[in-house]
């Protein structure tokens, strides 16, 4: 590897182009393959970034979907990276051609757009090997029997790349294959771009056909090999799949090194931006994405997703929670089951049990909110209670409104808190209040009908019935069921696994 001094020296006179045009047509989808991401990041940032950091000066060949290729890019770059388009889709030796105009260095390193395992060694070795073996024109192979990829085949005197398509021997004995990495003399591009002749069935130009080329005018070609697992390109969404699984494999061996334990490491997503506190642990299937940053010694329970989210040391996530651009403070429990949404920022020691869902809400120290709840546009002060079923009705249809609950508060079971609406320090609801008006500091507030029992009503009323009528009722209805079910005997048995000796049994 080059030191960063010599690096610069060592490559100021190379330029990158990116083969980023093509139609995507292997993925039968109708979005260009370079905006799939492969935890989490679009495959075509794969190329800038790489590039990027070995500080080459970048031009992208964008075509299909090219405005969001550009914004894709520019997002990422801003203008440090330029442009040249492919309006028609010919090859990528026809790509090639349409980035003439941005040809100024030397030596032009050409990269295919879909190669997101390529590590900076293999950019290295390759250049290093070019510049000094003097070549004209110098690529990358790796060893593989995989047939979707050119061939190189070498004889005494020539090299020349054949095409997938166009190859009819041996995979297994012919198994060096074209990785999709060259450098070309700026001068050797010029005079001979042109002479690449259009394939007779696919209609392409092939930029391949420029070893040929070298080849056949004795000019001095190096090749240099790769780990094929580092040179994959993705034509397909299998392939895209198992570029993901090594990336995925690596990440998850960089974590466990850090200190963090996965209970089933092979079905665990994280995207390349999260970071884990040491200590932590992160259960079965778990999915933690975008900028999600874990504290120390969290643990994160089984099918649960974080995504932008920010968890504080000691944090417990239980199981099936789903958690997106909140902030979670250290040592507070969430779930299982509970729905975390935009903006909530729950503070330490707080709780958030099953089935609740917070949005816009701040839910202070200590604060409980256990059972079947919804919070949206709440502040919630420290050490309250939020009995189970509890509603806050923020949304009019028209306008969201805001619910303040203070210190110290405790709201009753089943209580719908209709906004706007606070609820001062130390106050109490009583359960199945519809609380609408604000409630003052140390107050029970009571909201709802008060119970009024009707004596003797069964016996005046024709239609009710006693309670002994109903139980009657339900016998008759008992024992028909079992005689049908006798009747039905061979059939129930195969179906309960039920034996003889039990059908005939008397209820
Ligand atoms: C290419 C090579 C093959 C090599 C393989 C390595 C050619 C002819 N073949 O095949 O020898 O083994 O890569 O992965 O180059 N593109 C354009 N414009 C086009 C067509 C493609 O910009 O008109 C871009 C694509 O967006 C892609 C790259 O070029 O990023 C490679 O194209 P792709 O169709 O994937 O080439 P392969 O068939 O994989
Ligand atoms: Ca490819």
């Amino acid at each position: 590897m080059f030191l960063m001094n010599e690096k610069e020296n060592h490559m100021q006179n190379l330029q990158a182009i990116i083969l980023a045009a093509g139609k995507s047509t292997r993925f039968n989808s109708d979005q260009n393959k370079l905006f799939e991401k492969i935890c989490g990041k679009k495959m075509i940032l794969y190329a800038t970034q790489l590039l990027e950091h070995l500080n080459i000066p970048t031009t992208v060949i964008i075509g299909y979907q090219k405005k969001i290729m550009q914004k894709t890019i520019t997002d990422y770059h801003h203008n440090r990276i330029n442009f040249s388009i492919q309006e028609n889709q010919s090859g990528t030796g026809h790509a090639l051609i349409c980035s003439r105009d941005n040809w100024h260095a030397e030596h032009i390193l050409i990269m295919n757009g879909d190669m997101p395992l390529v590590t900076n060694e293999v950019i290295e070795k390759l250049y290093k090997e070019h510049i000094a073996s003097k070549a004209t024109i110098s690529f990358v192979t790796a060893h593989s029997s995989n047939n979707s990829y050119g061939r190189v085949i070498k004889t005494n005197n020539s090299i020349k790349i054949i095409e997938a398509r166009n190859f009819n021997g041996d995979i297994h004995e012919q198994c060096c294959i074209n990785a999709g990495i060259y450098i070309a003399k700026k001068n050797f591009l010029t005079e001979h771009i042109d002479t690449i002749k259009q394939n007779k069935i696919s209609k392409e130009f092939y930029i391949t056909d420029l070893i040929g080329i070298a080849s056949k005018k004795n000019l001095p070609i190096t090749i240099t090999t790769a780990p094929f697992d580092q040179i994959r390109g993705i034509n397909t969404f299998e392939e895209l799949w198992a570029a993901e699984q090594i990336k995925r494999a690596a990440l998850i061996k960089y974590w466990m090194n850090q200190g963090v334990r996965f209970s089933f490491a092979q079905n665990i997503h994280i995207d390349l931006t999260v970071s884990i506190g040491t200590g932590s642990f992160i259960g079965c299937g778990v999915q933690l994405l975008g900028n999600t940053k874990i504290g120390k010694n969290c643990a994160i329970h089984a099918f649960s997703l974080l995504n932008n989210t920010i968890l504080g040391d000691r944090a417990l996530i239980r199981s099936h929670s789903v958690i997106e651009n909140a902030r979670i403070d250290a040592q507070t429990h969430v779930g299982p089951f509970a729905h975390v949404r935009e903006n909530t920022h729950i503070k330490s020691h707080a709780t958030i049990g099953s089935f609740v869902e917070t949005k816009n809400s701040t839910i202070s120290h200590y604060s409980k909110v256990k059972h079947l709840t919804y919070l949206g546009d709440t502040t919630v002060g420290s050490h309250v209670n939020i009995g189970a079923g509890t509603i806050t009705c923020n949304y009019d249809g028209i306008k969201k409104e805001k619910t303040i609950i203070k210190d110290n508060v405790f709201i009753g079971s089943n209580n719908s808190l209709i906004a706007p609406l606070t609820i001062h320090e130390n106050a109490y609801t009583a359960a199945g209040s519809v609380i609408t008006d604000n409630v003052p500091p140390n107050a029970l507030a009571i909201a709802r009908a008060r119970q009024t029992n009707k004596d003797g009503y069964t016996q005046k009323t024709p239609t009710a019935q006693s309670p002994e009528k109903k139980s009657s009722k339900t016998k008759k209805k008992t024992e028909r069921t079992t005689a049908e079910y006798k009747d039905n005997a061979p059939l129930f048995v195969a179906a309960t696994l039920l034996t003889q000796e039990e059908l005939n049994e008397e209820p």
